[in-house]
């Protein structure tokens, strides 16, 4: 059985990175009314399957993220998802973290939940066929945004969640998301980035966290969306990998950024010319949700004669972010 150093490594290396196509069935739901498909179970069983079963995935995917609701689920073969993808050579992986809820006493921040029980999950996501995990936790730039008290809820959540998973034999996905949501600029993105993942590392640091058995998952430091001085492609790239040789430790073997509404294509970008920032201690790579299905989404829209074409949408995107590495 590969160790959780080996499987952390197959995830962020080879040119390959991970699809994340863990939405929680809410936030599915809407992505398939968005496109004028009914949000039920076997819709969101066909998208899945959609996705899983795009030829020649494997090349530029290592792992995907699957929802709860997935793991359980089979394809039209009879296969269970993680069997599936075992058979193509794309680790499985599970999102365990249960959302992200107000915090108590807090203004418009929130907390991420789904440490109870935990360890019993994590237990049985093993047996259903997962390698990895993933938490999201999520920070709010705005007035007087991010509190103290939001920032240290929420590293150690994920500190307890990564060393969790690590008992159990799952890698970490630790993802501590700095939202794009507001006006603030590239500078102020940078600064909140950087206090996160200080006191991240601290705090995984105290719960013995192996940092050679986790892949972090950051934001990229962007500019706010509603800012109106939206820096270009290099500052972008530059700016990032200046901030993460700040903080984090050359022990983690790789860092695969989320896309966090970034445009697909933008995003490729940006992680294409952060290979050029280098040398690196850690691989730079993606663990794009939407920048990767996006396309693939739009191009289906439930329609089963646009299967093949919805398939070629979501392998040109996986190319491109192999490529851009
Ligand atoms: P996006 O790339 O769409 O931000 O999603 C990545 C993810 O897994 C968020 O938790």
């Amino acid at each position: 059985m590969a160790t959780l150093k080996e499987i952390a490594h197959t995830m962020v290396s080879n040119r390959r990175g991970v699809l994340a196509a863990d939405e929680s069935i809410a936030t599915m739901s809407s992505r398939l009314e968005g496109v004028g498909v009914a949000p039920s179970d076997e819709n969101r069983r066909t998208y899945r399957e959609l996705i899983v079963t795009t030829p020649d995935l494997a090349d530029s995917i290592s792992g995907i993220i699957l929802a709860d609701d997935t793991l359980r689920q089979e394809l039209s073969d009879g296969r269970t998802f993680p069997a599936a993808l075992a058979d193509m050579g794309i680790l499985a992986g599970i999102k365990v973290d249960t959302g992200a809820k107000p915090l108590a006493g807090a203004d418009g921040e929130k907390v991420t939940e789904g440490l109870d029980g935990l360890r019993d999950r994590v237990a049985e996501y093993v047996r259903l066929g997962a390698t990895f995990a993933k938490w999201r936790a999520v920070i709010t730039i705005g007035d007087g945004l991010p509190s103290e008290r939001s920032i240290r809820a929420n590293v150690h959540g994920l500190a307890r969640y990564a060393g969790l998973c690590q008992e159990g034999g799952l890698v970490p996905i630790v993802e501590p998301e700095v939202l794009m949501d507001g006006d603030h600029s590239l500078a102020r993105c940078q600064q909140v980035t950087r206090v996160v993942l200080r006191a991240l590392f601290d705090e995984l640091a105290l719960m013995q966290v192996r940092l050679d058995g986790m892949v972090l998952k950051p934001n990229m430091v962007v500019a706010g969306k509603e800012c109106a001085q939206q820096p270009g492609v290099e500052e972008v790239a530059q700016t990032t990998v200046d901030t993460l040789r700040e903080v984090v430790p050359p022990e983690v073997p790789g860092i695969a950024f989320l896309s966090g509404g970034q445009s697909p294509e933008l995003a490729t970008r940006h992680l294409g010319a952060m290979q050029n920032c280098g040398p690196l201690p850690w691989e730079l790579t993606y663990s794009f949700g939407r920048a990767l299905v996006a396309p693939a989404l739009e191009t289906w829209r439930g329609d089963a004669s646009r299967w093949q074409a919805a398939q070629r949408a979501l392998l040109v995107r996986a190319v491109a972010n192999a490529a851009a590495r």
